[in-house]
């Protein structure tokens, strides 16, 4: 099937490249031309495991081409639009890329055609964009909007495409539906993942879902600061509680809390919706206000344990970006983490394997926030680690190295190192919701 994607972002990227391997003639657009004549020479603007061989490959094979030619990307039937619709400022989506995309169809539409939105919008918005679209052609074709939320994570996204647990196809001609559910037919032959629903369902399964997903993040969070003043252990209460397979384990980590560009965006869209359908926002209100705590009680952690003068002490933080195997800084729990603390101490000593590039042009204007290139650079004249992302490399550190941090401190933010290691390099250690080591 001939197919096209609008907007070469994070979404766009994956969803044209994984259709492409699965067989489809796939046209990437994008309004930035430089960005698309890097990717038509196979290069991937952000980080994400397995992508660029997907892109590379189905160039090759002439699956995958990119334009900047708005009438080229309308030649094809299925129109994807995966543009951002990032968060206003004032916590609803803004939808100025959506609407100008919509406009620029709308007047160069010439055949009938399918508009399928992967961007994650308010409730009701598909409909409204159907309504508009199909104004604007007045009857001369027959335009269908669905709403097909995506459930890619970073960091996993090709595999979360090629091995869905759902496919949600919300829309108000199930013809349509089944068109649209016939390109995604090879991912879903052992069972069937197609979820046919309407046009709003579809949009708010999308909140609902990650919304339910920082709430047991933010749950987790809070028992944390229970089982901490209990000496109980949160990583314990995780097992123990997700063997019952109603609860299950997965997103029950706890840690600084949740960030990247979806989750903090979707919990304030949906508090939106909230407010204007006038019903009461408690629990999503809540698991926003725990989010904000889990960071707040992590750097008090680190400033009461951090003794003595902040000004002459500094630190070395690993793990910037909002979560391993991406070098996605948006909402990152460890770019807020920093932000509050270069102005209390010395030096900052950051270390990403992907992520510092990022970090150091958004800290560009601060002279003691500095990103070192291996996690040991620094060490010794640093007091204390604090690991904010979970990257693989960092879990069996050289505790050697490490027992140079001058004041022997280490601040693990995700739980995941071996206490009985750092005993006996007589680190002391302060996780989250579990025991501290003090040597
Ligand atoms: C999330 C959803 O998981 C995807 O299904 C969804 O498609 C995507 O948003 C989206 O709307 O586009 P993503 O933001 O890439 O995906 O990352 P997650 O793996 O969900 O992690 C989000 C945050 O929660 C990270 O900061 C992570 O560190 C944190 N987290 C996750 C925890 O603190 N504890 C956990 O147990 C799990």
């Amino acid at each position: 099937m001939n197919i096209t994607i609008i907007g070469t972002g994070y979404v766009g990227l994956v969803t044209g490249a994984c259709f492409s391997e699965i067989g489809h003639s796939v046209t990437c657009y994008d309004i930035d031309k430089s960005k698309i004549q890097n990717l038509k020479k196979g290069k991937v603007p952000f980080f994400e495991p397995n992508l660029k061989d997907f892109v590379n490959k189905n160039i090759i094979s002439k699956n995958l081409s990119f334009s900047s030619s708005i009438n080229t990307a309308l030649k094809n039937r299925f129109i994807f639009i995966c543009v951002d619709t990032p968060d206003d400022g004032k916590g609803k989506p803004n939808l100025t890329n959506l609407n100008n995309v919509i406009d620029a169809i709308a007047s160069k539409l010439s055949q009938d055609s399918i508009i399928i939105f992967k961007s994650t919008v308010p409730v009701g918005t598909n409909k409204i964009m159907q309504n508009r679209l199909r104004d604007k052609v007045n009857g001369k074709f027959n335009i269908d909007v669905i709403s097909n939320p995506e459930f890619l994570r970073e960091g996993s996204a090709i595999n979360d495409f090629m091995r869905p647990d759902r496919i949600i196809i919300g829309a108000d001609n199930p013809k349509s539906s089944r068109k649209l559910a016939n390109l995604y037919k090879p991912l879903s032959r052992k069972m069937d993942k197609m979820f046919f629903t309407s046009l709003n369902s579809a949009e708010l399964i999308k909140y609902a879902s990650n919304s339910f997903l920082a709430t047991k993040i933010s749950f987790i969070n809070e028992i944390a600061e229970i089982a901490e003043s209990f000496d109980a252990d949160i990583n314990d209460i995780r097992l123990g509680m997700g063997l019952d397979q109603r609860i299950g384990k997965d997103f029950l980590y706890a840690g600084l809390g949740y960030g990247g560009s979806c989750f903090p965006k979707d919990i304030n869209a949906l508090i939106n919706a909230q407010k204007i359908s006038k019903s009461t926002s408690l629990i999503v209100d809540a698991t926003k206000k725990r989010n904000t705590l889990a960071l707040e009680n992590f750097e008090k952690k680190i400033l009461k344990h951090c003794k003595g003068n902040k000004k002459k002490k500094s630190l070395t933080i690993w793990g910037l970006s909002f979560k391993p195997n991406t070098d996605d800084i948006r909402e990152s729990l460890a770019v807020k983490l920093i932000t509050k603390l270069h102005k209390k101490f010395c030096n900052i000593y950051c270390y990403d394997p992907e992520a510092g590039k990022n970090v150091k042009y958004f800290f560009r204007n601060y002279q003691n926030i500095k990103i070192i290139s291996n996690p040991y650079q620094n060490i010794s004249n640093s007091n204390a680690l604090v690991i904010c992302t979970e990257w693989k490399e960092f879990w069996n550190p050289n505790y050697e190295k490490l027992s140079m941090l001058k004041d022997n401190l280490i601040f693990d933010g995700r739980n995941i190192l071996d206490k009985d290691d750092l005993k006996k390099y007589k680190l002391n250690y302060y996780g989250v919701g579990t025991k501290s080591v003090e040597s």
